[in-house]
This record gives C-alpha cells, sequence and structure tokens, in this order.
C-alpha cells in the first residue's frame, strides 16, 4: 500500500510511520512526503529516510482552488492508496478528498476540541481526560468518521506543551497501528462507523 504523509511541522507522526515502514510486514511504505510550507523538521525526516517531497505554499497560489488542484495533482504524481496528514494544518479540498482516502489525526477525542488549538482548548475547559483521534477526512475541520481513539490523563500542573507531548507518545502509536490495519487489512465506511477489513469479507 502506497502512504503519502502530509506533514506541516516536527513531522513526529510521520516519524513513528517511517520507522513503521522499514517492517515489511507492516504492509504499507512510504512514497512521499508533501508540506505546505518549506524549512520544517518533517521536510528533513523524510530527506534523512530517502523518501521523496513536495512542497505546495498557499502564497505560490492566486487562490485557494488553485492551491487545491496544484495540491491533489502533487500527490496523485505519486500514485497513493491512502493520504495519511500527520500534523498539517491545511483543511484539504475537494480535489484532494475526491481523488484519495485521506486519514487525519487529532490530538483530541474529537468531537471535543476540533480545530488547531484542541490541546489547548481542553486543557483551558479542565476535562480530565482527553486523548487523541485517528479519523477518515472530510470537508469539514475534524468532523470525519472516526477509526480509532485513545485517552490520555490531563495531569496537575500541565500546560499545553507537556500535556501535547504526552498526546503525541499516545497518537503517534495509534496512528501508526490503525494505517498498518487500513493497509493490511482494508476498511469499510457505513454512514459514520468505519470498520477494518475488505467489502464482503
Ligand atoms: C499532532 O499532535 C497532530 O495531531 C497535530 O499536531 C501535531 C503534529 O505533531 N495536528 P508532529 O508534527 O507529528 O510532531
Amino acid at each position: 500500500v502506497r502512504l503519502v504523509v502530509l506533514v506541516s511541522g516536527s513531522g513526529t507522526n510521520l516519524q513513528a510511520l517511517l520507522d513503521a515502514v522499514a517492517d515489511e510486514t507492516y504492509g504499507a511504505r512510504v512514497v512521499a512526503v508533501g508540506a505546505d510550507r518549506d524549512g520544517i523538521e518533517g521536510l528533513a525526516r523524510a530527506e534523512r529516510a530517502g523518501v521523496p517531497t513536495f512542497v505546495e505554499r498557499l502564497a505560490d497560489h492566486p487562490t485557494r482552488e488553485e492551491w487545491d488542484r496544484a495540491l491533489a495533482e502533487r500527490i496523485a504524481g505519486h500514485r497513493p492508496d491512502l493520504v495519511v496528514c500527520a500534523g498539517f494544518m491545511k483543511i484539504l479540498g475537494a480535489p484532494t478528498l475526491q481523488a484519495f482516502p485521506v486519514v487525519n489525526t487529532h490530538p483530541a477525542l474529537l468531537p471535543s476540541f476540533p480545530g488547531a488549538h484542541g490541546v489547548r482548548d481542553a486543557l483551558a475547559y479542565g476535562v480530565r481526560v482527553t486523548g487523541c483521534t485517528v479519523m477518515l477526512a472530510d470537508a469539514g475541520v475534524d468532523t470525519g468518521p472516526i477509526i480509532a481513539q485513545e485517552s490520555v490523563p490531563v495531569l496537575e500542573g500541565d500546560d499545553e506543551a507537556s500535556l501535547h507531548e504526552r498526546i503525541k507518545t499516545v497518537e503517534r502509536t495509534l496512528l501508526v497501528d490503525t494505517v498498518g490495519r487500513m493497509a493490511r487489512e482494508g476498511w469499510t465506511v457505513t454512514g459514520r462507523i468505519v470498520r477494518f477489513g475488505r467489502p464482503g469479507g
């Protein structure tokens, strides 16, 4: 199974996938890493692993729609079976969402605390338990069908950074395990419910 991974930052979730695919029993390969900006650690991680990279910056396009189309074309060039957003900080447009299945990961227990500040929002709300969610991306912000979730405790004295680090430890494992099962077993979506396994399997 051919994976294209999209990143916007440090890429520790990407790194977990790069480490996992080294085991040929995992059932997937990272064929390319894409980003919406240059100079991020996520791209350096891909280069160190010898994985092709591409950058498609919104600022380089006259409209958002042009960027959406350009990004979809760059992704298509690598013939992915599955696109994985791993800390990708843009909402994907219809050209990408209609061409490929897309998995996303979010550092909160959706539908609680969607959006770019899920960790900060959970902390401010005063929850005692938060977590992470792996889901199929749809046109909304963190609204797609949920595939897997894992809970993470909020501890005394946590700030956004310490809580996010604790979440990311769990999130990296959840993403790797979930993507691996999708690659090896396939998946079906019925309404909002995602199940592993092939149709009619
Ligand atoms: C992850 O927690 C992801 O869910 C969120 O941003 C973080 C990205 O971390 N959107 P990294 O770039 O994978 O280290």
